[in-house]
């Protein structure tokens, strides 16, 4: 009987398509990607893929910005409501406001957001370049949408800008405390701390790096370091046992991303037997999102 994994294949040849796939996702979904990275990556992927059809395994905002990077591509989404619950903690409305109230700053705005709350921002940027990012704004205020964690991080490295914080969080980071980070130390005394930015202040002042999902695994592979703990979603177990040899991850076990574990073998085989679930942005909010992620991309 030929398996998913063959009938997957063999699909991905007929239809020209390229499998995309997010860090966190499944480890048998990582396992027929063609490219596994984090949101940059994937990003500039996706911009300049040359595929017909571009199946993208993550989450909603994602497979947009893949869209609107190149929008001649046919983007599928295996699963369509696998949707960020960051990226509904800022609407385009509330930007505009936020504009309205302060006159002189510069909107940078996470990519875990909608297209029409993109279409409203100056830049985009990723937890990868986020600091690179606003340092490079002209404006001394920058408003950073939506995510607190990462706009504190961000402010701490940019002492020379106003960086005016919004309210959204990851609730999957959020959920990862000071103290689950000191009870993993005090268990495991030589392990080093990589944290993801949208980790909470206090997580990542006890860690001994901070960065996106592909720089912890950059850091890990580099680092003379046997023994990690890892604060971030479990799915980058996966990422950092391949290539990592004999090193050991602990992980916060509760810090598990649902959305992103919705995409399977079977939803990523259907969306190619069936061409589904197509992305589709109105081309206006496509085209003016277009340029924040192209600003973000040209200065990475
Ligand atoms: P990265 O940009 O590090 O891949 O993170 C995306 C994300 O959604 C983290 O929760
Ligand atoms: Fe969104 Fe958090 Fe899941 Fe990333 S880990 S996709 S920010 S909910």
């Amino acid at each position: 009987m030929v398996s998913v994994r063959e009938r997957i294949a063999r699909l991905k040849n007929e239809r020209n398509a390229v499998i995309l796939a997010h860090n966190y996702c499944l480890p048998e979904v990582q396992d027929i990607a063609d490219h596994v990275g984090d949101s940059l990556g994937l990003s500039i992927i996706a911009a300049k893929c040359d595929a017909d059809v571009i199946v993208f395994c993550g989450v909603t905002f994602m497979a947009e910005s893949a869209k609107i990077l190149n929008p001649k591509k046919k983007v599928l989404m295996p699963e369509p409501y696998a949707t960020c619950p960051m990226a509904s903690m800022c609407s385009a409305e509330q930007i505009i406001d936020a504009r309205k109230k302060h006159k002189d700053a510069c909107i940078v705005g996470y990519v875990n957001t909608t297209a029409s709350a993109k279409a409203e921002m100056d830049i985009c940027c990723t937890s990868s370049n986020a600091v690179n990012i606003v340092s490079s704004m002209k404006e001394k205020d920058v408003i950073f949408v939506p995510d607190v964690n990462l706009g504190a991080y961000v402010r701490s490295k940019t002492p020379s800008k106003n960086v005016i914080l919004w309210n959204g969080y990851c609730p999957v980071h959020q959920a990862i405390t000071a103290q689950n980070i000191l009870d993993m130390r005090s268990e495991h005394p030589e392990a080093i701390v990589i944290a993801h930015p949208e980790c909470r202040s206090d997580v990542l002042e006890t860690a001994d790096m901070v960065g996106s999902t592909e720089k912890m695994i950059e850091f890990v592979r580099t680092s003379d370091a046997k023994e990690f703990i890892v604060a971030t979603e479990t799915g980058m177990e996966h990422r950092l046992r391949n290539g990592s040899g004999e090193k050991i991850f602990h992980f916060i076990p509760h810090a598990l991303c649902s959305v992103m574990k919705m995409t399977s073998l079977s939803s990523v085989l259907k969306a190619l037997e069936n061409m589904e679930h197509e992305v589709l942005l109105t081309a206006e909010t496509a085209e003016r999102a277009k340029t924040p992620l192209e600003k973000m991309i040209e200065l990475k």
